[in-house]
C-alpha cells in the first residue's frame, strides 16, 4: 500500500492507501513483462485506472505496459533518478490509481540498488513470476522466501 497523503495532490482520492504490487523474477526473460501487461489489461477491463513503473532504465517495456494499460509509464531507478524523484513519481501516481503495478528489472536481486531495494524501500509487497531457465544467484532469495 502507498500512503495517498504523502504525495503532493493530497486529499485527491476517497482512500487513504493505494494498493500496489511489484512484479519480479529471478532473471530476465523470465515473463515480468507479460504478466504486468496481462494484470493492467485485466484491471483495465473491470475499469480500474492501473498506473504502472518500469524499474529502468528500459526502451521496449515501458512502451508495452503503456499499451496495456492506457496510461503513461514512467521509468523508476534509485541510482539514476533517486530516492526523492521515485518517491514523487510513486505518490503523484497513487493520488490518480487505483492499484499500482511496478516490473521489476533483470532479477529481483540484480544490480546495486536492486529492484528488491527499490520494493523495500517504497514498502512495496514483490510477487515473483517464476521461471524455470536462466536462474542465477537469485534463487538463493527465491529460495529464502524473499519474494
Ligand atoms: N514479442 C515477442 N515474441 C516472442 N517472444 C517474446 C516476445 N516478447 C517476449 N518474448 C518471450 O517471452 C518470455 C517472457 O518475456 P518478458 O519480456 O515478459 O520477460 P521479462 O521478465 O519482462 O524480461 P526483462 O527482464 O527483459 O524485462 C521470454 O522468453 C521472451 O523471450
Ligand atoms: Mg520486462
Amino acid at each position: 500500500m502507498l500512503k495517498r497523503s504523502w504525495g503532493s495532490n493530497t486529499n485527491e482520492h476517497p482512500n487513504d492507501h493505494c494498493p500496489a504490487l511489484f512484479i519480479a523474477a529471478p532473471a530476465s526473460g523470465q515473463g515480468k513483462t507479460t504478466v504486468t501487461a496481462g494484470l493492467a489489461r485485466l484491471l483495465r477491463k473491470q475499469g480500474k485506472v492501473v498506473r504502472v513503473f518500469k524499474t529502468g532504465p528500459d526502451y521496449l517495456d515501458p512502451q508495452i505496459l503503456a499499451q496495456a494499460s492506457g496510461q503513461p509509464v514512467d521509468q523508476l531507478d534509485l541510482w539514476m533518478a533517486g530516492e526523492a524523484y521515485c518517491r514523487q513519481r510513486f505518490y503523484d501516481a497513487a493520488c490518480a490509481a487505483d492499484l499500482i503495478l511496478v516490473e521489476g528489472a533483470m532479477g529481483l536481486f540484480d544490480g546495486e540498488p536492486s529492484s528488491a531495494d527499490l520494493a523495500a524501500l517504497f514498502g512495496i509487497p514483490p510477487g515473483n513470476r517464476h521461471g524455470c531457465e536462466r536462474h542465477g544467484p537469485n534463487r538463493c532469495g527465491a529460495g529464502r522466501g524473499a519474494g
